[in-house]
């Protein structure tokens, strides 16, 4: 063992905090050491493990050996990281570090030994505090920097994750620096990770401190975690660049929290971000889909770009967002990002995202891995919480490329059983070369009955031309209520005579129209229902994040027996099939949140806003809400965060009901 007893027993640093005398400079100072060039790629089992039993040497082992069996390593993945609870919480007699032997047996050299024996890299993790962030407090780096570093250094650390728990109100800038400088002592060339959580604006101070700093508070495996995160990072774009890079968390693809579709969305904004991928799934269970996922070489390309360029916000209304990464060879990376809960079509053209005119350009859908061409239209109908992402190249042989044909359909139809529904299809062609032989179909499940009344079949479709076809819908008598797969296919020949399908993945609702009389919302089904924290709740508040543990609705000390347990940002939305007359309900905080809290209450019906309550907040008493809603389809209960952010906005339907 190499000691140093001396360093380890005296704090390596004072525990003042020396006045900082950095202001911001253009172009922001690098590390000179030429590391992470382009973001860090690799695994850290935190986001899957947290400190459960299952994080030890075997997983570590198995992570590194699926690198290489997956193709993962080859895809650019190189990192095999571990994150707390590696240690025991007391250091040894010399004031080293100590493996927990439960989980690393034979300690953390053999470990990185093992990843090294793979031609990967290894990495660590511990806090620019006194000890960690679990509450069962292992040993944290400050005041032990130099000590610690030459530690991780003799056993091959190639990556230090350094967080913030414990830091005793010490100076974040003097804290880090004094790890950047007991790394960079030991001469060994070390990636290092500053994890303070966007706290101190890191990234207005650190690109010569650390080569990658956490944006934001930690990601959890859901939608509404993931957007949050995505919305605090995508502003930091300026910051970031080779060698100093925006962190805004571990990947959560594969954990199980989020469909498929939203983890692609998750994969794709990361790789537009510039952001660390760091996989945070135990890829020993991992299915075939989270590989693919993972492994997508035309994304990964995007995010591990030269020019290292994050990517900016070209467009963002109503949940549809246009980003833009400009990559080193001149071509446009661009990602059409559905935030909506419903398909929605996003557009924008080659020379909005900052290309040269030109009568075409080459066109490769990312997710298809499909070279197509367009005369500048760049277009989709993205599923709902879906990315599509397109690399855009001024390419004089664009011609050579079949033409890009755009699928859409006009919404999602409500059916009831037994009565036809009308959908209208349109398949475009954004090329200048005719797309042949068009055939459009919908796929509805079996005991469904779809009919086109229009024709559903062109022998050529020009450049620029649209097929709209109108169709008819029919649910089979007993289908329950919910969504059903509603899938679009248009297939064409492309001048070569190469035959191309586009697939649009969408839905059909079976709805039930409300019985006449009086329909309490929590009594009816519900079109669609999602929530900023924990789910919608029926005749209680929301109380915790889980299921039915919420209280009585009770708003200023009135208590209601009916109606929805709603929380910032939240929508219901219920079928009332141009049958209802009105709506009513009482809405406020509710009293589980005390004084603090504040939100909007709205009633829309048909994408019509019909009446709104004003900012509430937790000391008001319930206002009511009434609204006309004569002829609606549908009707949408909206609560908003108020404008200062969601945090306790328990917010009421109180006695929320429907006259029909
Ligand atoms: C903090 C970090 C996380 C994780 C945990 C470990 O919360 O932000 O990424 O490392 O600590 O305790």
């Amino acid at each position: 063992m190499s000691a140093q007893p001396a360093a380890a027993r005296t704090p390596d640093t004072p525990a003042t905090t020396p006045v900082s005398t950095d202001t911001a400079r253009s172009p922001a100072p690098r590390l000179p050491d030429g590391l992470a060039k382009t973001p860090p790629m690799g695994f850290n089992n935190w986001n899957s493990t947290h400190c459960r039993a299952e994080f030890d040497e075997e997983m570590v082992k198995g992570i590194a050996d699926l690198f290489l069996a997956k193709g993962l390593k080859d895809a650019g993945y190189r990192y095999v990281n571990l994150d707390d609870c590696w240690a025991l919480p007391e250091r040894d007699a010399n004031g080293k570090l100590v493996a927990d032997p439960r989980r690393f047996p034979h300690g953390i050299k053999a470990v990185a030994d093992y990843v090294h024996s793979k031609g990967l890299k290894f990495g660590i993790y511990t806090s620019a505090g006194t000890k960690t962030c679990n509450e069962a407090g292992f040993p944290g780096s400050l005041g032990h920097e130099v000590s610690d570093a030459r530690q991780f250094a003799d056993w091959g650390v190639d990556y230090l994750k350094y967080d913030n728990c414990n830091n005793q109100g010490v100076d974040a800038r003097y804290r880090y620096r004094a790890m950047r400088d007991a790394l960079k002592a030991t001469g060994r060339p070390i990636v290092y990770s500053i994890c303070e959580w966007g706290e101190n604006r890191p990234w207005e101070w650190a690109s010569d401190v650390g080569h990658l700093w956490r944006t934001t508070g930690d990601i959890s495996d859901s939608w509404s975690s993931m957007l949050g995160i995505l919305k605090q990072n995508l502003p930091l774009a300026p910051y970031a660049g080779p060698g100093r890079w925006n962190d805004p968390d571990m990947l959560e693809v594969g954990n199980g929290g989020m469909t498929d579709t939203e983890y692609r969305s998750h994969f794709a904004l990361w790789s537009m971000m510039s952001a660390p991928l760091l996989i945070g799934s135990d890829l020993r269970k991992a299915t075939p889909e989270t590989f693919e996922i993972l492994a997508n070489k035309d994304l990964i390309a995007l995010d591990q770009d030269a020019a290292g360029k994050q990517a900016t916000v070209l467009a963002s209304e109503d949940g549809r967002w246009t980003l833009v990464k400009e990559l080193a060879n001149g071509d446009r990376a661009v990602a059409l990002f559905n935030e909506t809960g419903q398909p929605q079509r996003i557009t924008t053209s080659a020379r909005q995202v900052g290309l040269p005119q030109a009568d075409g350009y080459r066109l490769r859908d990312l997710w298809q891995h499909r070279d197509q061409h367009t005369t500048g239209t760049i277009s989709a109908t993205v599923p709902a919480h879906g990315t599509t992402v397109y690399r855009v190249s001024a390419d004089r042989r664009w011609a050579d490329h079949p033409p890009a044909v755009e699928a859409g359909t006009d919404g999602i139809p409500l059916v009831e059983t037994g009565t036809p529904t009308a959908l209208r299809s349109t398949v475009g062609n954004l090329g200048g070369t005719p797309a042949r032989d068009v055939r459009v179909a919908l796929r509805a499940p079996d005991g469904w009955q779809v009919t086109a009344t229009s024709p559903a079949t062109a022998r050529a479709l020009p450049g620029g031309a649209t097929l709209r076809t109108d169709w008819e819908i029919t649910a089979p008598a007993g289908a329950r209520p919910g969504a059903y797969d509603l899938t679009l296919t248009a297939a064409h020949r492309a001048p070569d005579g190469q035959r191309i399908t586009t697939t649009l993945p969408g839905s059909a609702h079976v709805v039930v129209p409300p019985p006449a009389g009086t329909a309490y919302a929590a009594e009816l089904p519900w079109l669609t229902a999602a929530n900023g924290w924990g789910p919608v709740e029926r005749n209680t508040s929301v109380g915790e994040s889980e299921a039915g543990d919420g209280g009585q609705l009770t708003i200023g000390g009135a208590a209601f027996a009916k109606g929805l347990g709603a929380h910032a940002p939240s929508e219901v939305s219920f079928y009332t099939g141009g049958r209802c007359t009105a709506f009513h309900a009482r809405v406020g905080i509710d009293d589980e949140s005390g004084d603090k809290g504040s939100a909007g209450f709205e009633v829309w019906a048909d994408g019509e806003r019909l009446t709104e309550s004003g900012t509430m907040t937790g000391k008001d008493t319930a206002r009511t809400v009434d609204a006309d809603v004569s002829g609606a389809r549908t009707v949408r209960l909206v609560v908003t965060d108020g404008g200062d952010g969601v945090d306790h906005d328990h917010a009421d339907w109180g006695d929320a009901r429907f006259s029909c």
